[in-house]
């Protein structure tokens, strides 16, 4: 079967089905199912607490999914363990930030290197992308203002090749100007990159994805067109406590 003589769409890159995670004894995920289509941004939306990170997460292989299915590029990954499905060409960019804050933005990219070449092959874009991380590439991550440290984590899941990018609420704490920039940046990367994002800024996510899905308690609820979700005010506000014309979802304007 090929795309040229059906009138299906083509195989998303990433599709999550009615996966069911659990935290200990927490049923954490109890159905949750998305597609990502490639060469595309699919934002994830839903109420502090949904289970948007865990969603990330159980894709990565961090919190295995016990149930359900999830197909990479037309590979089933879940079961596999972490650091294989990373080795697919996943990046991960998680909420908090994690960047090795004694160490530079220098070294902090090299070690995000999966092979010898990595950092060196992606350093034009990478700079292209971020040009205060050129400008500062000597100082500890623990120098770096929270918008800078932001950049440097996005940064470091381009150093190697990536298919896919999953990247965890960027626009979290960073100044409005910030925001624009973490904005354009990803709106760049995702010329050359397949992104899942994870955001409350309503109005970030609607100007940069493409398709949505909202998590509410541990499931899928909606999926669809950004386009007919910005229409959509009362979808909005039952799931996400916002109105699309704020900034931020989650009541906490
Ligand atoms: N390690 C854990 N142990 C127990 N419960 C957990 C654990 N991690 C997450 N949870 C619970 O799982 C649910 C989903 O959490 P998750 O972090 O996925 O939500 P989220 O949608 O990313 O929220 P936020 O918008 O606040 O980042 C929450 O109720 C949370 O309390
Ligand atoms: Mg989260």
């Amino acid at each position: 079967m090929n795309a040229f003589t059906t009138n299906q769409s083509p195989q998303p890159l990433l599709s999550v089905e009615n996966i069911q995670t659990f935290i200990g004894q927490f049923h954490i995920l109890e159905g949750v199912s998305l597609t990502v289509p490639a060469n595309s941004i699919t934002v994830m939306l839903g109420r502090n607490g949904a289970g948007k990170t865990t969603t990330l997460k159980s894709i990565l292989g961090l919190t295995p999914p016990r149930e359900g299915r999830v197909v990479f590029d037309g590979m089933e990954i879940q079961g596999k363990r972490a650091f294989n499905i990373a080795n697919l060409g996943i990046g991960y960019v998680p909420e908090n930030r994690a960047i090795f804050r004694q160490l530079s933005v220098m070294e902090n990219l090299k070690l995000a290197e999966r092979k010898r070449g990595d950092l060196e092959q992606h350093a034009d874009f990478i700079f292209d992308l971020f040009p205060d991380l050129k400008r500062l590439y000597k100082l500890p991550g623990n120098h770096l203002s929270g918008g800078q440290q932001q950049m440097l984590a996005v940064a470091r899941a381009l150093v190697p090749d990536n298919k896919l990018l999953l990247i965890d609420e960027p626009s979290e704490g960073l100044a409005p100007i910030l925001i624009q920039q973490m904005m354009e940046a990803i709106r760049k990367l995702s010329a050359t990159t397949t992104v899942l994002l994870v955001e409350q800024n309503f109005i970030m996510a609607s100007q940069l994805a493409q398709r949505y899905t909202i998590i509410d308690d541990g499931k899928s609820v909606h999926s669809g067109l950004m386009q007919d979700l910005a229409q959509n005010e009362e979808l909005v506000h039952e799931y996400l406590g916002a109105s699309v014309r704020t900034a931020k979802s989650g009541g906490e304007q």
